[in-house]
């Protein structure tokens, strides 16, 4: 599909708003002797290592691949682990990143595994929230900045697989016939 870019969170919007996501985090753990921060591959990527620079602490890192979307910009419901966390979450305290909740979907399934497997806490950690879409209730405690029904790229989202790599966030607008 032929489209254009437009701009609606630029970068030093980004980098407050992860700022404020990092000071909230900070202040929830600090008396927590170990972070374990899970990233949701592909788009969490860029999120998670900005995110992450800013906490204080014991920090690990650990990454799941789920897959609900394909080459489409629609969720399938279909969700799957494509790539399961190297270690086990038993009794730790566990801090889901994600770039973006949408109808929830990816991130309940996520959540249902992982709380089965006994961690001490479970939370989840989204840059961007499309609270108009969402078909499956999920408490997301740390949110970047919520956003209207527009599909978006860049910072880790993509189009097919392209924009991830862009600094910004931009809507995708579709070129006129
Ligand atoms: P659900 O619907 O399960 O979807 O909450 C979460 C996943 O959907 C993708 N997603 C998007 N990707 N621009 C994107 O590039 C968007 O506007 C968008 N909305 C949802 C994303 O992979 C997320 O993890
Ligand atoms: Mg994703």
């Amino acid at each position: 599909m032929k489209h254009t870019l437009e701009v609606m969170i630029s970068e030093a919007e980004i980098n407050q708003a992860l700022d404020k996501m990092a000071e909230q985090i900070n202040r929830d753990y600090a008396g927590v002797d170990s972070l374990l921060v899970v990233g949701l591959l592909k788009g969490s990527v860029i999120v998670m290592s900005d995110l992450v620079r800013r906490l204080d602490g014991n920090v690990h890192l650990d990454f799941m691949t789920a897959s609900s979307y394909g080459e489409s910009t629609e969720s399938s419901g279909d969700v799957k682990i494509v790539m399961d966390l190297a270690r086990s979450i038993k009794n730790r305290h566990v801090l889901v990143v994600e770039d973006i909740i949408d109808t929830g979907r990816t991130l309940s399934k996520v959540l249902a595994l992982l709380k089965s497997r006994e961690p001490a806490s479970l939370a989840i950690a989204s840059f961007l929230d499309k609270p108009s879409r969402r078909l499956v209730d999920v408490e997301v405690k740390y949110v970047g900045v919520a956003i209207p029904d527009e599909f978006v790229v860049g910072y880790g989202l993509d189009y097919a697989e392209a924009y991830r790599q862009l600094p910004y966030i931009a809507k995708v607008i579709p070129a006129e016939e």
